[in-house]
């Protein structure tokens, strides 16, 4: 058995059928399958270890608040940040994305102000841009792309302007699965303005090493159930000196120094942003999903699921009835495509029959729809526990879909 033939038993999601069929999970854009370690290290807390953390001092709330901090060490020594307060813990890229356009974007925008945005991003990173230049009379601007799904680099010099306050780009795009060239792109916007930098890096953290020093971007959010950790956790990591000058998020337990009627002051970083019980057993067990990867190296997992994306490419791009949309020169996994005639949904729901997980849809990238003249596509997400057996059962079952459909 190869290498990551091995790997399929870590995750016990793999070993139970759907409709019957042998489970070929092919969405993991929009979340990741769990390894065992993680899965244990959740069912400890609760059989265990149950208690609150920062507050009591009996020592089952000192154990669970070591493993919490420690999930803290581990995220700020994997993205290198300079301070370990700078790790601020959220329920996911969402949250960590609405946190920073209320508590960066009320503080630093003002009238006629610019955020600039790309044709590839999230809702979650629209949607809370447009409230907070609603909310300060800021208008959006937008990076579009080529026909491979590329940021057309030479549009943001143009772009870029001294009323720029904040640039908010992904780092790979959840539906297209280009990888932009986060360097460059930092380095134009801080040769061209003084905007704030923030990285998405919702599908870039399970793709690449990140440092977040080395690459200079000032904020950076991601989600730990995309990176084989538990839903209900996210990470923003911001500089200390940024953190610090923004206002809180949420109020509430832990993130106060003193409180009365008239005046409240705040903690100190991190607990400035971590109001209230935080997903505790999610944090511990997302440590795990962290340690799990960093043993296998993210370089070897990238060589595996390349070689899939070819086979999967190449396969697809046989059929003149399919268009795979991109695909960029700097690929992650990740491909999207529409069949001639096809309805998505239809398509979806047929190989589910035959054991094959694929998400359909706009991937909450409605404007890249657009952008591409399709309402929806399908995306295929390949991730480390794949195989090209599992490729094989995907183009044989949508084959099949294909000929009942079309
Ligand atoms: C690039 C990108 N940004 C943001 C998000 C939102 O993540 P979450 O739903 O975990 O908050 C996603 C989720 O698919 C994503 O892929």
């Amino acid at each position: 058995m190869n290498f990551f033939d091995q790997i399929k038993q870590d995750f016990p999601m793999l070993n139970q059928s759907m409709n019957g069929n042998r489970l070929v999970y092919l969405d993991s854009a929009a979340t990741t399958l769990k390894p065992k370690s993680v899965i244990e290290a959740v069912n400890k807390y609760y059989n265990e270890l149950t208690c609150n953390v920062h507050r009591s001092i009996h020592s089952l709330s000192e154990q669970a608040t070591i493993l919490y901090e420690q999930t803290r060490d581990t995220i700020h020594q994997a993205i290198n940040s300079k301070h370990r307060e700078e790790i601020i813990f959220t329920k996911g890229t969402t949250e960590s994305l609405n946190l920073l356009a209320h508590s960066l974007g009320d503080h630093v925008l003002n009238v006629d102000d610019e955020v600039l945005l790309t044709e590839l991003e999230h809702h979650s990173n629209i949607v809370p841009w447009q409230l907070a230049s609603e909310r300060r009379k800021a208008h959006i601007k937008v990076l579009p792309i080529n026909d491979s799904g590329e940021l057309i680099l030479e549009e943001l010099s143009n772009l870029l302007t001294e009323k720029t306050k904040i640039v908010s780009f992904s780092g790979i795009s959840n539906t297209l699965g280009t990888i932009n060239p986060v360097k460059e792109v930092i380095r134009i916007i801080r040769e061209k303005s003084n905007a704030l930098i923030v990285l998405d890096a919702a599908q870039m953290i399970s793709q690449v090493n990140i440092d977040v020093q080395e690459l200079d971007c000032d904020f950076l959010v991601f989600s730990g159930h995309k990176y084989y950790g538990p839903t209900g956790t996210g990470v923003l990591y911001g500089k200390k000196h940024l953190l610090e000058a923004m206002p809180p998020f949420h109020g509430g337990g832990d993130m106060i120094d003193q409180v009365s009627f008239e005046k409240t002051t705040y903690n100190d970083l991190p607990f400035k942003f971590e109001a209230g019980t935080p997903s505790i057993a999610s944090v511990i067990g997302l440590n795990e999903a962290f340690k799990y990867i960093e043993n296998i190296g993210k370089p070897k997992i990238k060589e595996h699921t390349t070689q899939l994306y070819s086979i999967l490419k190449n396969k697809l791009n046989e059929d003149e009835d399919i268009t795979v949309h991109g695909p960029s020169s700097n690929q992650a996994p990740i491909l999207s495509f529409n069949i001639k005639g096809v309805s998505n949904q239809d398509l979806a729901t047929l190989i589910s029959m035959d054991g094959v997980a694929i998400r359909t849809g706009h991937h909450c990238t409605q404007p890249l729809m657009k952008r591409l003249g399709v309402s929806s596509t399908a995306r295929v997400a390949i991730s480390l526990y794949n195989s090209e057996e599992d490729i094989e059962i995907f183009m044989k079952s949508l084959n099949k879909a294909k000929d009942i459909l079309s």
